[in-house]
């Protein structure tokens, strides 16, 4: 059995027996001071596995499980349209399904106030058609392609290499930071910095610039970088769809 077929499997499955969806999947949510990450776990595939961050893509008409987390203080995963306020507690987890019938974006925010940035600990839960959903989920499994040798985008990810791989991680390759999100699929996400800028090459240097500007407090230090090293590094998280 491919993976691909591993959902459309599961889901006919169900259907057919006409019970409740065997849940395919779980979402490991986890919030951090001021963002948040979550872990797609396949349940019955463990290579099925990536980590993204506050976009939280869903299949429409299906349920699944999410479990909530702290890094940190107690947060809440309040997405108002889809669920109450979650409570993430340090050291705990707590359980909820989630199923949305309509497909679209539903913004959510923080539900518990979690110190400076609270206001800003934005997410969203992008519920998809199941066709779309599942090319969504093999495109984040994918192993985002090396740039071209000689190119910016190459001389980027050397500085991203030595500057930002501690925080950061790019799947399959030596950045395995845990720290601040993952961004092995960055450019398929909308905003960055938990819906503070939008993600365009504007965007990126503006933030990789000074991220103390723009949301200040947050984990991500003015790095002083002058402005060909913000540009090669925005042409190597250009090149991470
Ligand atoms: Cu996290 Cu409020």
């Amino acid at each position: 059995m491919t993976s691909v077929s591993l959902f459309a499997g599961a889901y006919a499955l169900a259907d057919d027996a006409g019970s409740k969806a065997e849940t395919p999947f779980t979402v490991e949510i986890t919030g951090h001071q001021w963002w948040w990450s979550g872990r797609y776990l396949s349940n019955s595939e463990s290579d099925r596995t990536f980590t993204t961050a506050s976009e939280f893509h869903i299949p429409a008409g299906k349920e699944v499980r999410f479990q909530i987390r702290s890094a940190d203080v107690m947060h809440g995963f309040w997405v108002p349209r889809v669920t109450e306020s979650v409570d993430a507690v340090p050291g705990q987890v707590t359980e909820t399904t989630i199923k949305v019938d309509e497909p679209g974006v539903y913004q959510g925010q923080c539900g518990v106030f979690c110190g400076a940035q609270h206001q800003n600990m934005k997410l969203s839960v992008v519920v998809d058609e199941p066709e779309d959903f599942e090319a969504w989920y093999d495109d984040q499994l994918k192993v985002p392609e090396p740039p071209e040798e000689g190119t910016e985008a190459a001389e980027g990810m050397k500085i991203f290499a030595a500057t930002c791989s501690g925080c950061h991680a790019v799947r399959d390759t030596a950045a395995g930071g845990v720290y601040g999100p993952n961004l092995s699929h960055l450019m398929t996400r909308s905003t960055l910095g938990s819906g503070m800028l939008t993600n365009d090459s504007e965007g990126l240097a503006r933030w990789i610039d000074n991220p103390q500007q723009i949301k200040p407090g947050c984990r991500m230090p003015d790095l002083g970088l002058d402005e060909q090293k913000i540009d090669k590094l925005v042409a190597y998280m250009e090149t991470l769809d």
